[in-house]
């Protein structure tokens, strides 16, 4: 049988809500990876030092096993120095939504008026907090992403100390990007290295393939599997695993969100391994984030195997990418 290890996986970006969809995602997640950055975008979302406290706690509860750790962040707004010195310490990174792009995205930022945010962004650079961007302006679908383009030239350009990352990209416009400034990082998901907008609606509607921001083009497929397969030193995984209950997917109004957390390693060792480059998935599942965050995860070594796996119908009340079809790999055990 072939089998596959890896070193302490990291999802750079992962939605765990609260409650009850807390703890029935939360384990899911802990299980495989020794780390994850939690989204803010509750209801309201996570934005003082009590939030952030609070909600670590509660993920921690949440969570069976103790060698996991939840990298929490706080929901952009245009902090003072001060409060960013209060919590530094909390916190991996700031999490920059444009008002109502997305899913619990409202209170965002309506515009990129750089002088106003120069404050909040200067002395994020000094404190060395990376800025997160859910980057998508509010024109037409598909071109929302690379019309954001020039936002993250603006805030690359007057902050070159600012670690800013590129969340769930999906564009080869986004990865043209990636080696223009230094201080520009990406994100990409599991789903968006599998699926181009025909997946989502060029058959039957498949509001389980369906989140914020769309799958693309094949040619920005392409683009996005060149960068991860080579594993880009600038390039990290980030889920972007986004649980709704089977109601507000499957419904009049389908809800933005994949969920992946169950699926998510199994998927990418399977892509790795069809284009032969499973050797690189240890630096984009784990050793860039490493890199890039300075973070020293909790030891955790998961060994897969290609096998048979048939997803799971359902978690609770959420519907994961692929339920019911069979997977190539399998977890075969954790140490
Ligand atoms: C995310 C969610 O449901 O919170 N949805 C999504 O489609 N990705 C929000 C986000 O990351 O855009
Ligand atoms: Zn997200």
């Amino acid at each position: 049988m072939k089998t596959h290890t890896i070193l302490m996986p990291l999802d750079m970006h992962l939605h765990l809500r609260d409650a009850v969809m807390l703890e029935t995602v939360a384990p899911l997640t802990a299980y495989s990876y020794s780390g994850a950055i939690i989204m803010p975008n509750l209801v309201p979302p996570v934005t003082t030092l009590e939030d952030v406290k609070a909600y670590k706690q509660r993920v921690m509860a949440a969570v069976p096993n103790d060698n996991f750790e939840p990298y929490m962040t706080i929901f952009y707004k245009n902090y003072d120095k001060a409060f960013l010195e209060s919590i530094a310490s909390e916190i991996v990174a700031i999490k920059l939504y444009p008002a109502g792009i997305t899913t619990n995205s409202e209170g965002g930022v309506s515009s990129f008026d750089i002088e106003e945010m120069r404050p909040t962004l200067e002395a994020m650079s000094e404190l060395e907090i990376p800025l997160c961007v859910h980057g998508e302006t509010d024109g037409f679908v598909m071109d929302r992403e690379a019309e954001f383009m020039p936002v993250y030239e603006l805030l690359a350009k007057n902050f070159p100390k600012l670690k800013i990352i590129m969340e769930h990209i999906t564009t080869k416009a986004a990865v043209d990007m990636l080696d223009k400034y230094e201080n520009l990082y990406a994100t990409i998901t599991v789903h968006h290295l599998l699926l181009t907008l025909d997946d989502v609606i060029g058959g039957m509607m498949m509001p389980h393939h369906f989140c914020k921001p769309i799958a693309k083009r094949p040619e920005d497929l392409d683009a996005l599997l060149t960068v991860a397969l080579s594993a880009h030193p600038k390039v990290m995984f980030g889920s972007d695993s986004a649980p709704h209950p089977q109601h507000a997917k499957e419904s009049c109004g389908c809800a933005a969100g994949v969920f992946t957390a169950p699926i998510s390693l199994q998927l990418l060792c399977e892509i790795f391994e069809q284009y032969d480059k499973l050797d690189n998935l240890q630096a984009f599942v784990s050793d860039n984030a490493q890199n890039i965050y300075g973070i020293c995860p909790e030891f955790k070594e998961v060994t897969l195997e290609k096998r048979t796996f048939v997803v799971p119908e359902k978690y609770g009340s959420v519907v994961p990418m692929y339920a019911g079809e069979a997977i190539a790999w399998a977890i075969e055990s954790i140490d």
